[in-house]
Protein backbone atom coordinates (compact mmCIF):
# COMPACT_ATOMS: atom_id res chain seq x y z
CA UNK A 1 0.00 0.00 0.00
CA UNK A 2 1.13 3.42 -0.85
CA UNK A 3 -0.24 6.24 0.91
CA UNK A 4 -0.22 9.48 -0.17
CA UNK A 5 -1.18 12.88 1.73
CA UNK A 6 -1.40 16.43 0.44
CA UNK A 7 -1.27 18.93 3.03
CA UNK A 8 0.44 22.29 4.01
CA UNK A 9 1.25 20.40 7.52
CA UNK A 10 3.82 17.46 6.50
CA UNK A 11 5.85 17.63 9.80
CA UNK A 12 2.54 16.56 11.82
CA UNK A 13 2.83 12.91 10.69
CA UNK A 14 6.13 12.63 11.55
CA UNK A 15 4.84 11.60 14.87
CA UNK A 16 2.13 9.29 13.01
CA UNK A 17 4.52 7.40 11.43
CA UNK A 18 6.34 6.42 14.77
CA UNK A 19 3.35 4.84 15.98
CA UNK A 20 4.39 1.04 16.36
CA UNK A 21 1.16 -0.46 13.63
CA UNK A 22 2.33 2.08 11.26
CA UNK A 23 5.78 1.73 11.65
CA UNK A 24 5.32 -2.13 11.36
CA UNK A 25 3.52 -1.34 8.37
CA UNK A 26 6.55 1.19 6.84
CA UNK A 27 9.03 -1.47 7.91
CA UNK A 28 7.01 -3.94 5.57
CA UNK A 29 7.50 -1.65 2.74
CA UNK A 30 3.91 0.10 2.59
CA UNK A 31 4.85 3.71 2.30
CA UNK A 32 3.29 6.82 3.69
CA UNK A 33 4.58 10.10 2.28
CA UNK A 34 3.63 13.89 2.88
CA UNK A 35 3.81 16.13 -0.49
CA UNK A 36 3.60 19.72 0.93
CA UNK A 37 1.40 21.75 -1.39
CA UNK A 38 3.49 24.77 -0.67
CA UNK A 39 6.81 23.09 -2.59
CA UNK A 40 5.19 23.24 -5.58
CA UNK A 41 2.48 26.27 -5.56
CA UNK A 42 2.33 28.77 -8.63
CA UNK A 43 2.05 31.37 -6.49
CA UNK A 44 4.75 34.17 -5.02
CA UNK A 45 5.02 33.69 -1.26
CA UNK A 46 3.92 30.52 -0.95
CA UNK A 47 0.35 31.22 -1.12
CA UNK A 48 -2.04 28.20 -1.79
CA UNK A 49 -5.41 30.06 -0.74
CA UNK A 50 -7.59 32.50 -1.74
CA UNK A 51 -10.81 34.57 -0.41
CA UNK A 52 -13.97 32.78 -1.60
CA UNK A 53 -16.29 34.20 -4.69
CA UNK A 54 -19.29 35.49 -3.82
CA UNK A 55 -18.16 36.78 -0.41
CA UNK A 56 -18.22 35.03 3.23
CA UNK A 57 -16.02 34.09 5.81
CA UNK A 58 -12.67 31.85 5.66
CA UNK A 59 -10.11 30.99 3.09
CA UNK A 60 -10.39 27.99 -0.07
CA UNK A 61 -7.52 26.10 -1.19
CA UNK A 62 -6.88 26.52 -4.77
CA UNK A 63 -7.20 24.67 -7.67
CA UNK A 64 -4.07 25.62 -9.85
CA UNK A 65 -2.14 24.81 -6.65
CA UNK A 66 -3.73 21.33 -5.76
CA UNK A 67 -3.11 21.08 -9.67
CA UNK A 68 0.42 21.69 -9.70
CA UNK A 69 1.05 19.85 -6.64
CA UNK A 70 -0.59 16.17 -8.18
CA UNK A 71 1.31 16.65 -11.75
CA UNK A 72 4.47 17.68 -9.78
CA UNK A 73 3.98 14.26 -7.87
CA UNK A 74 2.45 11.84 -10.67
CA UNK A 75 3.68 13.35 -13.92
CA UNK A 76 0.30 13.69 -15.41
CA UNK A 77 -2.40 15.54 -15.85
CA UNK A 78 -4.30 15.10 -12.51
CA UNK A 79 -7.27 14.45 -14.60
CA UNK A 80 -5.57 11.68 -16.11
CA UNK A 81 -3.94 10.45 -12.81
CA UNK A 82 -7.60 10.08 -11.19
CA UNK A 83 -8.07 6.81 -13.36
CA UNK A 84 -5.06 5.50 -12.01
CA UNK A 85 -5.58 5.72 -8.31
CA UNK A 86 -7.87 6.52 -5.48
CA UNK A 87 -7.98 10.17 -5.15
CA UNK A 88 -9.75 11.34 -1.75
CA UNK A 89 -10.99 14.84 -0.73
CA UNK A 90 -11.12 14.97 2.73
CA UNK A 91 -14.11 16.87 4.00
CA UNK A 92 -16.58 17.15 6.98
CA UNK A 93 -19.81 16.89 3.75
CA UNK A 94 -18.05 13.75 2.46
CA UNK A 95 -19.18 9.98 2.54
CA UNK A 96 -18.78 8.97 6.02
CA UNK A 97 -16.25 6.73 7.03
CA UNK A 98 -16.76 3.27 8.25
CA UNK A 99 -15.68 -0.08 8.82
CA UNK A 100 -16.57 -1.10 5.99
CA UNK A 101 -15.23 1.54 3.73
CA UNK A 102 -11.90 1.20 5.38
CA UNK A 103 -11.81 -2.41 4.55
CA UNK A 104 -12.42 -1.39 0.51
CA UNK A 105 -9.97 1.16 1.01
CA UNK A 106 -7.10 -1.30 2.51
CA UNK A 107 -7.74 -3.23 -0.56
CA UNK A 108 -5.88 -0.48 -2.99
CA UNK A 109 -2.66 -0.33 -3.90
CA UNK A 110 -2.53 3.30 -3.96
CA UNK A 111 -4.43 5.84 -1.82
CA UNK A 112 -4.08 9.49 -2.06
CA UNK A 113 -5.65 11.89 0.84
CA UNK A 114 -5.96 15.53 -0.44
CA UNK A 115 -6.04 17.78 3.03
CA UNK A 116 -7.78 20.72 3.25
CA UNK A 117 -7.60 23.94 5.17
CA UNK A 118 -9.72 27.17 6.43
CA UNK A 119 -13.09 26.62 4.58
CA UNK A 120 -11.87 23.69 2.12
CA UNK A 121 -11.33 23.00 -1.37
CA UNK A 122 -12.56 24.98 -4.38
CA UNK A 123 -14.87 22.70 -5.70
CA UNK A 124 -12.84 22.25 -9.11
CA UNK A 125 -10.25 20.44 -7.05
CA UNK A 126 -13.15 17.46 -5.63
CA UNK A 127 -14.49 17.64 -9.39
CA UNK A 128 -11.85 17.30 -11.80
CA UNK A 129 -9.12 15.80 -9.71
CA UNK A 130 -10.66 13.41 -6.99
CA UNK A 131 -12.61 10.04 -6.88
CA UNK A 132 -14.26 10.21 -3.90
CA UNK A 133 -15.16 12.57 -0.95
CA UNK A 134 -14.50 11.22 3.10
CA UNK A 135 -15.57 12.21 6.33
CA UNK A 136 -14.81 10.89 9.84
CA UNK A 137 -18.05 12.70 11.35
CA UNK A 138 -20.11 15.29 11.69
CA UNK A 139 -18.31 17.51 12.90
CA UNK A 140 -15.79 20.35 11.69
CA UNK A 141 -11.97 20.22 12.27
CA UNK A 142 -10.21 22.70 11.24
CA UNK A 143 -8.03 21.12 9.09
CA UNK A 144 -8.01 17.41 6.57
CA UNK A 145 -5.24 16.27 8.35
CA UNK A 146 -6.19 14.83 11.55
CA UNK A 147 -8.97 12.97 9.27
CA UNK A 148 -6.09 11.76 7.06
CA UNK A 149 -4.26 10.14 10.69
CA UNK A 150 -7.19 8.67 10.93
CA UNK A 151 -8.73 6.86 7.73
CA UNK A 152 -4.60 5.97 7.38
CA UNK A 153 -4.52 4.38 11.04
CA UNK A 154 -7.77 2.31 9.99
CA UNK A 155 -6.93 1.28 6.80
CA UNK A 156 -3.08 0.54 8.09
CA UNK A 157 -4.00 -1.66 10.71
CA UNK A 158 -6.08 -3.72 7.95
CA UNK A 159 -2.91 -4.10 6.35
CA UNK A 160 -1.37 -8.22 7.19
CA UNK A 161 1.54 -7.86 9.56
CA UNK A 162 1.09 -4.04 10.55
CA UNK A 163 -0.77 -5.70 14.12
CA UNK A 164 0.87 -7.97 16.59
CA UNK A 165 -1.78 -10.96 15.66
CA UNK A 166 -2.64 -11.44 12.30
CA UNK A 167 -6.16 -12.62 13.60
CA UNK A 168 -6.67 -9.00 15.35
CA UNK A 169 -8.21 -6.73 13.15
CA UNK A 170 -10.38 -10.01 12.07
CA UNK A 171 -13.29 -10.07 15.19
CA UNK A 172 -12.81 -6.55 16.02
CA UNK A 173 -16.09 -4.22 16.28
CA UNK A 174 -18.14 -3.41 13.39
CA UNK A 175 -16.02 -6.04 11.19
CA UNK A 176 -18.15 -9.14 9.53
CA UNK A 177 -17.23 -11.31 11.46
CA UNK A 178 -19.37 -10.07 14.12
CA UNK A 179 -22.09 -8.61 11.49
CA UNK A 180 -20.93 -5.04 12.32
CA UNK A 181 -21.39 -5.21 15.71
CA UNK A 182 -19.79 -3.80 18.92
CA UNK A 183 -16.93 -5.71 19.68
CA UNK A 184 -17.75 -8.23 22.95
CA UNK A 185 -15.90 -6.91 26.27
CA UNK A 186 -12.77 -7.93 27.61
CA UNK A 187 -11.23 -9.16 30.80
CA UNK A 188 -8.05 -10.13 32.07
CA UNK A 189 -6.04 -11.43 35.22
CA UNK A 190 -7.30 -10.63 38.46
CA UNK A 191 -10.35 -12.74 38.12
CA UNK A 192 -11.82 -11.18 41.57
CA UNK A 193 -10.82 -7.47 42.34
CA UNK A 194 -12.99 -5.47 45.22
CA UNK A 195 -15.59 -8.19 44.65
CA UNK A 196 -16.32 -7.73 40.99
CA UNK A 197 -15.77 -11.17 39.24
CA UNK A 198 -14.95 -12.12 35.33
CA UNK A 199 -18.19 -13.77 33.92
CA UNK A 200 -17.58 -17.40 35.05
CA UNK A 201 -17.89 -18.85 31.13
CA UNK A 202 -14.86 -17.33 30.19
CA UNK A 203 -13.21 -19.19 33.14
CA UNK A 204 -14.87 -22.04 32.28
CA UNK A 205 -12.12 -23.32 29.41
CA UNK A 206 -15.69 -24.19 27.40
CA UNK A 207 -15.07 -22.65 23.24
CA UNK A 208 -18.25 -23.23 22.00
CA UNK A 209 -19.64 -21.72 25.13
CA UNK A 210 -17.54 -18.83 25.38
CA UNK A 211 -18.03 -18.11 21.68
CA UNK A 212 -22.08 -18.15 21.79
CA UNK A 213 -21.59 -15.42 24.61
CA UNK A 214 -19.29 -13.37 23.31
CA UNK A 215 -21.48 -13.85 19.93
CA UNK A 216 -24.25 -12.59 22.67
CA UNK A 217 -22.58 -9.65 24.34
CA UNK A 218 -21.69 -8.06 20.76
CA UNK A 219 -25.75 -8.62 19.48
CA UNK A 220 -26.53 -6.84 22.44
CA UNK A 221 -24.48 -3.77 22.67
CA UNK A 222 -25.33 -3.69 18.78
CA UNK A 223 -29.01 -3.32 19.34
CA UNK A 224 -28.41 -0.80 22.28
CA UNK A 225 -26.45 1.52 19.98
CA UNK A 226 -28.43 1.33 16.68
CA UNK A 227 -31.59 3.50 16.70
CA UNK A 228 -34.77 1.92 16.19
CA UNK A 229 -35.90 1.33 12.76
CL1 LIG B 1 -12.41 14.89 6.55
N1 LIG B 1 -12.20 17.39 7.40
C1 LIG B 1 -12.53 18.40 8.21
N2 LIG B 1 -11.94 19.59 8.04
N3 LIG B 1 -13.43 18.29 9.18
C2 LIG B 1 -13.99 17.09 9.32
C3 LIG B 1 -13.70 15.99 8.52
C4 LIG B 1 -12.78 16.18 7.54
N4 LIG B 1 -14.45 14.96 8.91
C5 LIG B 1 -15.16 15.39 9.93
N5 LIG B 1 -14.90 16.68 10.18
Amino acid sequence: MRIDVFTLFPQWFEWFRAQRHVANALALGHTLECVDYRATTPLKAGQVDDTPFGGGAGMVLRVDVVEAALRARYGVDPVESRARRRVIALTPSGRMLDDALAGELAREDELVLLCGRYEGFDERIVEHFCTDTLSIGRYVLAGGELAAMVVADTVIRKLAGALGHEESALEESFSEALEGDPEYPHYTRPAEWRGWAVPEVLLSGHHANIRRWRREQSRTRGAAGRPLP
